[in-house]
């Protein structure tokens, strides 16, 4: 029996590390954080944060062999390995700042584990950092006389938000990046043979340090480039009456690309994509190579781009003012099955209709707290209304921002009916049924598609 302990009970560290208690039931499992109060949800029946399957695993296990605690020091000394996943946000002062990881937490967190250490340990990297993090963890976690023997190991997470319970079951790859040298070597093993536990062997990949640490970085940039690939092309399909769905499926059958994330929407949002693609940026442009930055950065800007738009088509079409105007916005998370609002395009829609001074009425199933705390000031501007109907009823247009499943199921004449008039509808995923909802009286504007416009 191992201990193993995750520093950082966040959105990754939560669901990891549930998975793994459950899957490997001889280990005991620590999670600790710093915020004593997300600890107490942790404990709690009402989990910190909403991600499907997410409760049930926790409860299976919760004080059996999973534990949570604020008391990081005390665990660091008893575990054998730790995993770290606090976070590493986008620096916001000095060199760097927009772009570079602020490493601050890590570092810290670094500090800690050395002072807290009596024995060997395993530290695993879990938080998204710039490739050759773990030279500099290396050297602190080494700066004593007396340390003990450290073996740092790279093992990004893959999982997406809505479905990290299915992705940590199920993974594509697990990538586990270490050292080539007997103990880097050994720690390795260590970590292959805790994912054996329930993932084919095959689909286990072990690499070198960088190769690991760049990879994350790489794959969210790859995953994002092909969202603003066909958002860009959503622009031309809305200029020449091309339909962007049709297209996705057309390419999306050649196996050399695949159907997947070729959903064009009103842009990517989450903690990750523009945060890991910018800190690529920085790292290219660290190391002069200023083509390779200005070629990712582009994905950036082209997701800025197609915020931007969605916003100017929603002024254009309510006769260039919504000043006084009643706007829904269905959806404020930043995909859906998610209560995470972080980056969430449905958030810069809100705040750039503030700035025209709409009247904003915000509605979803599972992120309205979030949205308070993110708007701060300016939540005191906007309605809050967990009832879609509630939130329609003398609109003057709705929005919708976030895909979630209950906004296809909705009774959209009643909602037409209840609406100012001329209604609009701008969808921002394209989940409806576009045509319906022009026959049903409204104007309907989707992304990468001709408008549907009554005379
Ligand atoms: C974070 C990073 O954003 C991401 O880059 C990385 O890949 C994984 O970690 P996430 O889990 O979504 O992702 O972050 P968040 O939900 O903010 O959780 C981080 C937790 O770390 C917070 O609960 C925070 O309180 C905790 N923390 C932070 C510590 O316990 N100690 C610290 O010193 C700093
Ligand atoms: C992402 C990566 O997928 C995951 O592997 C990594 O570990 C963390 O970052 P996440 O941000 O949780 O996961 O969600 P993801 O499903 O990738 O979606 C990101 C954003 O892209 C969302 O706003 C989503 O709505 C948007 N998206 C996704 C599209 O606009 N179109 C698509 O086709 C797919």
């Amino acid at each position: 029996m191992a201990t193993l302990l995750c520093i950082g009970a966040g959105h990754v560290g939560g669901p990891t590390m549930a998975v793994i208690a459950q899957k490997c039931p001889e280990h005991r499992v620590v999670v600790a954080d710093i915020n004593a109060e997300k600890i107490t949800a942790w404990q709690s029946d009402r989990l910190p944060i909403y991600e499907p399957g997410l409760q049930e695993m926790v409860f299976s296990c919760r004080d059996k062999n999973l534990f949570f605690s604020s008391e990081v020091e005390r665990h660091i000394a008893e575990a054998d390995i730790i995993f770290v996943s606090v976070n590493t946000p986008m620096k916001t002062f000095g060199q760097g700042a927009g772009k570079a990881a602020d490493l601050q937490y890590w570092e810290k967190t670094a500090r800690q584990i050395l002072q807290h250490s009596h024995a060997p340990k395993i530290v695993v990297e879990k938080s998204t950092l710039p490739v050759r993090t773990a030279e500099a963890m290396e050297r602190i976690l080494h700066s004593q006389d007396r340390s003990p023997q450290f073996d740092v190991v790279s093992n990004p997470e893959f999982l997406s938000e809505g479905t990290a319970i299915r992705d940590m079951e199920n993974p594509d790859r697990v990538l586990i990046g270490a050292r080539d040298t007997p103990s880097g070597r050994k720690a390795k093993q260590a970590i292959v043979d805790l994912y054996a536990h329930w993932v084919p062997r095959e689909r286990i990949l072990t690499t070198s340090l960088w190769s690991s640490e760049l990879s994350k970085l790489v794959a969210n940039a790859f995953l994002a480039q092909r969202i603003s690939s066909i958002n860009s092309i959503s622009a031309l399909c809305e200029k020449t009456e091309a339909d962007i769905q049709e297209i996705a499926l057309a390419i999306g059958m050649d196996t050399r690309i695949g159907p997947r994330f070729l959903n064009a929407s009103v842009g990517f949002g989450g903690s990750c994509f523009k945060k890991d693609i910018l800190n690529l940026v920085y790292l290219c442009e660290y190391y002069h190579l200023s083509e390779v930055a200005e070629y990712w950065e582009q994905v950036v800007r082209m997701n800025e781009y197609q915020q931007a738009r969605f916003l100017s088509r929603i002024l254009s079409s309510l006769f260039n003012t919504v000043a006084g105007k009643r706007i829904a916005l269905f959806g404020a998370a930043f995909k859906a099955n998610t209560s995470d609002t972080r980056e969430s395009p449905a958030l810069q829609v809100c705040r750039a209709l503030l700035e025209e001074r709409a009247d904003v009425v915000v509605t979803d199933p599972h992120a309205l707290d979030n949205v308070r705390v993110d708007l701060g000031e300016d939540a005191r501007r906007v309605t809050m209304e967990p009832d879609p109907y509630r939130a329609a009823m003398n609109a003057h247009a709705i929005a919708l921002l976030t895909e979630w499943t209950l906004f296809s199921e909705l009774d959209y004449e009643a909602i037409y009916h209840s609406m100012a008039k001329p209604a609009f509808f701008f969808d921002g995923r394209n989940i409806l049924d576009h045509r319906k909802l022009f026959q049903i009286g409204f104007n309907v504007h989707a992304i990468g598609k001709p408008s549907l416009i009554h005379p």
